[in-house]
């Protein structure tokens, strides 16, 4: 995780730099920094909590200088403060340096820098790298010969940029997994993590290849691999996917995102032929086939194994991402592995299709952001192609990517499909000033438990981690028959329980379990086409096809996420503690 920009310019760049981390605080939001070289010197400020608190202390007292670095961090290795939030400093103040990234053998390089005199300030990984440099270049080495020495070092992965008080005109980046791209302008070059951070200045940007090093200039670039073979360098124009996003009329991304489902949802057709073509042909070659995810992505994996099931009669495992090492013996040129994922910068989702590329096996990626690093590790990539995804909650990309599955594994794409969904999906919205007041009673309870079954119980762990991550209450999500093996007994006088139960094949037997919650005192929200005399609340759903019912339900839960998390005065766009993209294991 961790939003890295560093700049080399004709200009004073400090203004730019905080620009550029508003813009990358999706990968965290901790604390924030920035330095610049003014004055042959190289100058720090640090703060914790979001871009903007590091932006007033900024404006009150600006650096002036044409090369700087700015960091928007998510708390890895060492506590949330100001001492440990990035640009860290080398012992003379003559290396900076910003991280995204893990660097695994940090303590025994920290011990023994400690052991040759190098004085520590912070409790991070990231510090251990600015001592390397300092020493490495005080050697004699030149600025390639020291990456070198560094990247050779180093365990983990990470993306680094380095300021050099005594190159001024010259930055170190070096790249090993963690994303890391430079954008080309007019005189200056721009490293980040993310060409959102700088698309205002250029579109033109040379995604660097992993396991490189690149020495920047204002006007040059030199890639080099680990081994310092100079790299071959492509520049690529950006597509119009990376327009910045903006608010609208809306209070919150997250609100706005949950509006434009009806909206969105046919996007996810606009395939091109072949990609969609190859994608069918890949699923019925394969003898297995396995679908990797995480969070929401896996949530909609989950019923993307359902319709893959139902619809095109093929068998397939959904592995949680972090968990794939437990089936990877199966990778093999037989197996065909789906990667789903909004960002395409899931750590845990790039090993595991490294290691099913390494294994012979085909892998296709399910992703929203493009370019990715996803992508660029699979053999084929499917886009949702619903525009940026701001609120740390998955919300479009949700309902998106079942749509796709359940596209996917009709084999057709066909127009009226989304028609229906849209009318359905426009249908339920218009409950939202009911679900805000009901936000109000169910952010009062300790406890909320989701109950659904068959391709409903997706959207109960889905509703779940919804209120998880905005409102910060415990809620559960339960297969509607799990809930007499165990989880029953926590029901108490006013426990409140969504039961997601449109009249499919499986509405009798789970409204039965909701009445043995009933029974128990529990309070019963019914997501439901039919009213019943047990709920204490009801929401009614649309009739539509009972497939997508799953994609009609998970909207309400949303709203009822949203607002709940306002009640309750949470930062709904940037839940504590979490990421957009979540670039670590
Ligand atoms: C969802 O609301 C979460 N913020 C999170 O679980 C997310 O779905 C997960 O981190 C996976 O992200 P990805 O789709 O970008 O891989």
């Amino acid at each position: 995780m961790c939003g890295i920009i560093g700049i080399l310019s004709d200009y004073p760049v400090g203004d730019y730099l905080i620009e550029g981390l508003k813009r990358l605080e999706y990968r965290g939001y901790d604390s924030a920094g920035i330095a610049v070289l003014q004055d042959h010197k190289i100058q720090v400020l640090r703060t914790v909590g979001a871009v903007n608190k590091l932006e007033q202390s900024y404006a009150a007292s600006p650096f002036v200088g044409n090369v700087g670095i700015a960091h928007t961090r998510w708390a890895t290795h060492g506590g949330v403060s100001e001492k440990n939030a990035h640009p860290h400093l080398s012992c003379k103040g003559d290396v900076a340096v910003i991280h995204n990234g893990i660097i695994q053998n940090y303590s025994e390089l920290r011990q023994r820098l400690q052991n040759n005199g190098h004085i520590f300030r912070s409790d991070t990984d990231t510090e251990v790298a600015a001592h390397l440099l300092e020493d490495e270049l005080g050697s004699g080495k030149s600025l390639l010969q020291a990456a070198i020495a560094i990247a050779k070092e180093l365990r983990g992965e990470y993306a680094l940029v380095f300021m050099l008080k005594d190159f001024p005109d010259k930055m170190i980046a070096i790249r090993k997994s963690s994303p890391l791209l430079i954008g080309v302008g007019q005189n200056e070059n721009i490293v980040s993590s993310d060409a959102l951070a700088f698309l205002d200045k250029t579109n033109r940007a040379i995604f660097l290849e992993d396991e490189s090093i690149a020495i920047i200039g204002k006007k040059d670039i030199e890639v080099y691999t680990f081994s310092g073979q100079r790299r071959k360098l492509h520049a690529i124009e950006l597509a119009a996917e990376f327009s910045l996003p903006d608010k609208e009329s809306y209070e919150h991304f997250t609100i706005k995102e949950i509006h434009e489902q009806p909206e969105v949802i046919a996007k996810v057709l606009e395939q091109e032929p072949g990609s969609f073509t190859l994608f069918r042909k890949e699923i019925e070659r394969a003898k297995r086939i396995f679908i990797v995810a995480a969070g929401s992505s896996f949530h909609a994996s989950l019923l993307g194994r359902s319709y893959l099931s139902e619809y095109a009669g093929i068998y397939s495992d959904v592995v949680l991402a972090s968990e794939y090492k437990s089936v990877a013996k199966w990778f093999d040129d037989d197996c065909l592995i789906l990667c789903v994922s909004q960002s395409g910068e899931t750590m845990d989702v790039i090993e595991a299709a490294k290691t099913a590329k390494q294994n012979g096996a085909t892998v296709i990626s399910i992703v929203n952001r493009s370019p990715s690093t996803l992508e660029k590790t699979s053999d084929a990539v499917v886009r949702l192609n619903i525009g940026a995804e701001v609120g740390v909650a998955a919300t479009k990309s949700f309902t998106a990517q079942a749509f796709l599955f359940y596209a996917v594994a009709k084999g057709n794409m066909q127009a009226h499909d989304a028609v229906e969904l849209k009318g359905a999906m426009t249908e339920v919205l218009r409950h939202e000033a009911m679900i805000a007041k009901l936000s109000d009673i169910i952010s009062r309870s300790k406890d909320v438990y989701y109950l659904g079954r068959g391709l409903n119980y997706a959207i109960a762990l889905e509703g779940a981690l919804k209120l998880k991550e905005l409102a910060y209450m415990h809620a559960e999500g339960l297969a509607a028959g799990e809930l007499k093996h165990g989880p029953l007994a926590l029901i108490e006088k006013g426990t409140p329980l969504f039961l997601i139960n449109p009249e499919d094949d499986t509405y009798e037997e789970t409204l039965s379990n909701g009445v043995e919650v009933k029974s128990r005192g529990g309070m019963l929200i019914g997501l439901s086409t039919k009213p019943s005399v047990h709920y204490d609340f009801f929401v009614r759903l649309p009739e539509v096809r009972r497939e997508f019912y799953p994609i009609v339900e998970s909207i309400p839960l949303q709203l009822l996420a949203y607002y709940s998390a306002k009640v309750l005065n949470k930062d709904v766009d940037r839940p504590r503690n979490l990421a957009k993209s979540v670039t670590v294991k």
